[in-house]
């Protein structure tokens, strides 16, 4: 049986439809507040509860052998800190798969996960990395460039914005490099991983074939949709106070500085590794974004 947290999520649900297709068991955990309809039907068994309560968790766990854990926050918001969702949400995880004796953890981390990151999203992820390292279970961990396709939160944002005003605000004129994955090429590299039996305890850079600037990437999505956009830069220490306003005084803020400093920092990688361990074959950015035609006018 395998156990997929964060089964309702972009990423989730792709896996989760994929294990259904390899006919694997598959548990899925989801929030009492998660919409299951996502998951698009019979095939899973579906346990209830909530990565910080260790009793849901223990129970989520009782017959797993392989746990994906999809669990992550890119905003801190309804009292999910980046501490309790990427720290101690990966220790009830690891302390319960510890307890029921399961045999490997597939950890979804990201890009530039590490303990002196500028960021506290990046150092609690590398923090809730260290805690699969040294658990004792066997894992693989795969660092994340940004995922795109169907139902994304990056390609179809940017489609939205730009649909709705050419002139788009870029912090740094979004010079910074992303080296995009599809989500099908994540799901594979997951399945390979669960499958394996050659190579263990690897912390593996998962991303797409082709390094591009932010802007570039943008330009592209426009021209899918067949629309003109305008990037302007504008610099961090400019949007910093604007977005901190917005952060204190918006119940839900779309945007935080946090968010800014990740986008305003290269996240690429040598794929080599996840090619050799994992069979990637990433598909290139210009050609696997036919999701995005519904936005065309
Ligand atoms: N998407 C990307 O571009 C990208 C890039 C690099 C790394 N990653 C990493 O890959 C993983 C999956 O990403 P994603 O894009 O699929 O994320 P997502 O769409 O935001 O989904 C997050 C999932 O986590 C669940 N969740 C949130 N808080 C929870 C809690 N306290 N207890 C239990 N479940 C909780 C959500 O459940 P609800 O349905 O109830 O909200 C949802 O199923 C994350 O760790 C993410 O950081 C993603």
């Amino acid at each position: 049986m395998i156990l997929v947290t964060g089964a309702t999520g972009f990423i989730g649900r792709t896996l989760v439809r994929r294990l259904r297709e390899h006919r694997f068991k598959t548990r899925a955990f989801l929030r009492p507040t998660s919409d299951a309809a996502r998951l698009g039907g019979a095939g899973v068994e579906i346990a209830w509860g909530d990565v910080r309560d260790p009793a849901a968790v223990r129970a989520a766990i009782d017959g797993v052998t392989t746990i994906v854990h999809c669990v992550g926050i890119l905003l801190e918001r309804h009292g999910q800190t980046f501490e309790l969702i990427h720290v101690l949400g990966v220790q009830r995880i690891v302390d319960a798969a510890r307890a029921a004796r399961v045999k490997r953890i597939i950890l979804l981390s990201v890009l530039g996960a590490r303990p002196d990151a500028r960021t506290r999203f990046a150092r609690t992820r590398f923090a809730g990395e260290e805690i699969v390292r040294n658990s004792g279970i066997d894992h693989t961990i795969l660092r994340l460039a940004v995922v795109f396709g169907a139902e994304d939160h990056f390609t179809n944002r940017f489609a939205s914005i730009i649909r709705w005003n050419p002139l788009l605000p870029l912090v740094g004129g979004g010079r910074a490099r992303i080296q995009p994955i599809h989500v099908d090429d994540v799901a594979s590299a997951v399945v390979y991983a669960v499958l394996q039996d050659r190579f263990h305890n690897e912390t593996i850079d998962v991303a797409g074939g082709e390094a591009v600037r932010l802007r570039d990437a943008i330009r592209a999505i426009a021209g899918v949709i067949g629309e003109h956009v305008r990037p302007f830069a504008v610099p961090s220490a400019a949007a910093r106070p604007a977005i901190a306003l917005a952060e204190t005084f918006l119940p839900e803020s779309p945007i935080s500085r946090e968010m800014v400093d990740l986008a305003s920092e290269d996240a690429v990688c040598d794929v080599s590794r996840a090619r050799d361990l994992l069979g990637l074959e990433p598909r290139p950015l210009n050609a696997a974004m036919e999701h995005l035609a519904a936005w065309r006018r």
